[in-house]
């Protein structure tokens, strides 16, 4: 094949790729629900490559986006199964971290799952760490299994909660371990304190606390668990309940504070809005990997469960 140019994807493309985009997976591809987001995404560069024998038909395609972190996130990496390993993939990687530096991010990353070892060895081949390691389940079970009745302490974490979070994940190996990150949208970004209290101003937060005695104070109860909701969705699926963080101390509390805080999410949103009042079509939950989570997941007879890899790479020094 005689090489190729690359240049910014057109909607002419999107039939063409979405072509060779049909069973990426086992499960299919995403890339026909993302098409007309990324290719008028603000600060993101939806990139093809077309061979010379072909009239503009695109062979593999790339999205790069700018985040806040000072990061460029890459995502959507396809080649035509008929063009792959031919460097297409790791050129497309070099012109957006190339986009990137133009434009003052100082990182890379992208996610991966564990199983894809032709993407694994990609990143490395490019240069990428894994930062963190993450468990993920989707299912439309929307009752986990009930757990041993265990009565915890659940609330809907409010202001006066902040500094005790904080504590608590200043504290947890698990959100060390994690890169210090939750997920938006498939994309993974920093958990700063001040997205925190907008989080829980916006109450997004659960937390779970030590079962109180007679003679306890509720707020000084040590806090054991913490989920960080998302309730409105993604891209075009709004019917999405998402968990973007979750970590607890022990095995048994991880499934009550999933059901729990979709049930507190239920409760917000009767009382605030009439989306998404009663149900939702589908639960996500991403959590940073430990093997209880895992075996949990997988024992509850989730519909899908898979692991990711957080990779990053330093592309320049701070400008
Ligand atoms: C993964 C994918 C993008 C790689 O594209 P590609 O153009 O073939 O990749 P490159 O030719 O640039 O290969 C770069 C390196 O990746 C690794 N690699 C690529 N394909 C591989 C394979 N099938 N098995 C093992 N390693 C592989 C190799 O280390 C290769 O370097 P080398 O040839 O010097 O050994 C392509 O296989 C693909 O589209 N897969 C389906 C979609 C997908 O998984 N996308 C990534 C989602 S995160």
């Amino acid at each position: 094949m005689k090489i190729v140019r690359f240049r910014l994807a057109t909607n002419q493309d999107k039939d063409s790729v979405l072509d060779f985009c049909k069973s990426t997976f086992s499960w299919g591809d995403y890339i026909d629900r993302v098409w007309d987001i990324w290719i008028s995404e603000p600060n993101g560069m939806l990139l093809v490559a077309e061979a010379e024998n072909h009239v503009k038909k695109p062979i593999a395609i790339i999205h790069g986006i700018l985040i806040p972190e000072k990061t460029i996130w890459i995502e959507g990496i396809r080649v035509d199964s008929e063009y792959r390993k031919q460097n297409l993939a790791t050129n497309l990687i070099n012109q957006i971290l190339e986009y990137g530096r133009r434009n003052g991010a100082i990182h890379s990353a992208a996610i991966v799952s564990i199983k894809n070892e032709a993407s694994k060895r990609l990143m490395e081949k490019s240069k990428f760490e894994i930062l963190s390691k993450w468990s993920y389940i989707s299912t439309n079970q929307i009752i986990l299994p009930p757990t041993n009745n265990l009565k915890g302490n659940f609330k809907i974490a409010d202001s006066n909660d902040y500094q005790q979070i904080i504590n608590f994940l200043g504290n947890s190996e698990n959100f060390k371990s994690s890169g210090k990150k939750f997920v938006n949208s498939w994309r993974w970004h920093d958990l700063s304190e001040d997205r925190l209290f907008t989080m829980i101003n916006n109450k997004q937060v659960i937390i779970v606390r030590k079962n109180k005695n007679n003679n306890d104070d509720d707020d000084k109860l040590q806090i054991r668990g913490i989920a960080i909701t998302d309730r409105e969705g993604y891209w075009n699926n709004q019917n999405i309940f998402q968990i973007v963080y979750i970590e607890a101390d022990s095995e048994e509390l991880l499934p009550s504070l999933v059901n729990k805080s979709l049930e507190l999410a239920l409760q917000h949103n009767e009382k605030h809005s009439y989306k998404n009042k009663n149900k939702y079509e589908r639960i996500q939950v991403f959590s940073p990997y430990r093997e209880y989570n895992s075996r949990i997941f997988t024992k509850s007879n989730i519909t899908f469960s898979e692991q990711f890899l957080l990779y990053c790479k330093k592309i320049q020094d701070r400008l």
